[in-house]
């Protein structure tokens, strides 16, 4: 499949097939890097988002994390195809586990759909589950990376996180703010 102008390998129903959505992400990460950068790209899936901005942006490094065994190792083929393995580091762990701190941006497309409305989804019967729902109300995984960005991010450092196609951009002072948006459950709101 083709993701910003890239060639990239699938696993359908092992691993996400990206959305053409997660583009903004990578543009809006890409525009707030200027020189050098530590970026992490949480829930990489197939290393899409981070081997674009890899591609865009020749002066960030970029830590690759995901949870999940293939798709780990289907980021990991990508990155060589792609030729970016100087800058982009494929971890398994669980969000940021022990990558290297302070981070200058932290951009995810993590699960965030409630389980229970997984009928609702027929665009996503084709997805591992686990990728794409979380049971509760769907946003804890973006709670926890919330409360982990506070102590990762540089002081002007950003998250950037993908939620019903948009873009929710927060700078690590805005972090508290986010956090209770998430809590009160009208994110779609915040994002807007
Ligand atoms: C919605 S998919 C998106 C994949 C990729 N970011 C994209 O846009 O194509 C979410 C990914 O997050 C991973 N994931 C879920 N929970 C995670 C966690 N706690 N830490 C790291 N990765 C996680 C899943 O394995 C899955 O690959």
């Amino acid at each position: 499949m083709t993701f910003s102008g890239l060639s990239l390998e699938t696993a359908p129903g092992r691993v996400m097939t990206p959305r053409s959505t997660s583009e903004r992400l990578v543009a809006e990460a890409c525009a707030r890097v200027g020189g050098p950068a530590r970026i992490a790209d949480v829930g990489t899936g197939c290393g899409a988002i981070a081997i674009a901005i890899a591609v865009r942006c020749p002066n960030a490094r970029i830590w690759a994390t995901d949870i999940d065994e293939s798709a780990v190792a289907l980021a990991q083929t990508n990155v060589r195809r792609l030729q970016v393995q100087n800058r982009v580091f494929v971890r398994r762990c669980d969000l940021l586990g022990s990558i290297p701190r302070p981070l200058d941006l932290i951009v995810a497309n993590l699960p965030y759909l409630a389980a229970g409305t997984a009928a609702e989804h027929a665009d996503l019967r084709g997805e591992p589950h686990a990728a794409v729902f979380v049971a509760g109300d769907g946003l804890e995984v973006y709670r926890r990376l919330v409360n982990a960005a506070r102590t990762s991010l540089t002081a002007t450092g950003a998250l950037l996180l993908q939620l019903h196609g948009r873009v929710i951009v927060a700078e690590r002072r805005e972090l508290t703010a986010l956090r209770d948006a998430l809590d009160g459950v009208d994110a779609v709101r915040y994002a807007a």
